[in-house]
């Protein structure tokens, strides 16, 4: 008998998905009309004992009191900032991620955001394809980011890999976290607030948790200030959304470079007709080998489980 397993969101990676359909009866939840998805679910919750999701959508203790038998739930993603751990331990759910095989791409987007806001290049892009060059309307000249200082908010994998690209970009390199890292020679500033003042480009790489709510608040886009760029390939739930907005309409905060919003896909029309702000849809890790490498990773972790297997990668909570 095939463990049963919710699936909430499908890979990009046919061979995942045929793992998944191989190896267990799959529920695929996204498959349902929305209006439909939980009577779906309560057809099949008495025997459901694995979940498959992602960060974004998470699991929350209605969800998990709904499935009595439930063992693991198996994240597609490396953030688990939308799991209700309260309601999973009493009961001992195990719950994995897909850490390491994404910090490369998402670095790669970070570093990509970086210099697009730099060099102004959707605005760049549009002056070509709308004949403005053509038309032989000025070019203003952007700004190197040779000299300038990365603020980075979160130095842990995915942190100090964006760093070494910047670094080798000639920025300067700097960071904040709760805890000081031994060994890292880059100058740890003593808070947020500390290091937007010190920064060019914040770069928010931190995970989303009651700590880091709203952390990027008013005062410290304030401290980054006028000729400073916020960059957000974390979570839109680390930053003040509404401040920021206003920031950037008053020329308080100079740019914006997000990856993430708070209320994703939806995005401020605000945020969506600035002229300052550069925006990608959650892209991250969204490359066929990532997608691959991170869908893999989570059937890995539910065969590792249902066969009486160490789990690859285990959140510990
Ligand atoms: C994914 C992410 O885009 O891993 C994460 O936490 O936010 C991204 O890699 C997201 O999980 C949806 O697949």
């Amino acid at each position: 008998m095939k463990p049963e397993v919710l699936v909430f969101a499908a890979s990009p990676s046919r061979s995942v998905m045929e793992q998944l359909d191989r190896h267990f009866h799959c529920h695929h939840v996204y498959q349902q009309p929305a209006a439909g998805q939980d009577a779906y679910i309560d057809r099949v919750a008495p025997n459901v004992r694995g979940i498959m999701t992602i960060g974004p959508i998470g699991v929350s203790a209605a969800l998990a009191a709904r499935l009595p038998r439930l063992e693991i739930v198996a994240l597609n993603s490396v953030g688990y900032d939308k799991i209700d751990f309260e309601a999973l331990r009493p009961r001992g759910v195990l719950v994995t991620n897909t850490p390491d095989v994404l910090t490369d791409d998402v670095a790669d987007l970070t570093v990509l955001l970086v210099l697009a806001s730099a060099r102004r290049l959707p605005a760049m892009d549009r002056f070509v394809r709308n004949g403005d060059w053509a038309a032989r309307k000025p070019l203003v000249p952007a700004r190197s980011v040779r000299g300038k200082v990365a603020g980075i908010f979160g130095f842990g994998r995915i942190g100090q890999a964006i760093g070494a690209r910047l670094a080798a970009l000639g920025m300067e390199i700097r960071y904040h976290q709760p805890r000081a890292i031994p060994g890292v020679a880059v100058p740890r500033a003593d808070s947020l607030l500390d290091l937007a003042r010190q920064s060019d480009y914040l770069i928010l790489a931190a995970p989303a948790n009651p700590a880091t709510l709203r952390a990027v608040d008013a005062a410290v886009m304030d401290a980054l200030g006028p000729e400073g760029t916020l960059v957000n390939i974390a979570r839109g739930s680390l930053v003040d959304e509404e401040a920021l907005v206003g920031a950037l309409q008053t020329g308080r905060l100079g740019a914006a470079a997000l990856d993430v919003f708070d209320q994703e896909p939806q995005v401020p029309d605000a945020l969506r007709s600035l002229e300052n702000v550069v925006l990608t849809p959650h892209i991250g890790s969204l490359t066929a080998e990532t997608r691959h490498a991170m869908g893999q990773l989570t059937v890995d972790n539910l065969l590792a489980h249902f066969e009486g297997r160490p789990l690859p990668t285990p959140v510990s909570y």
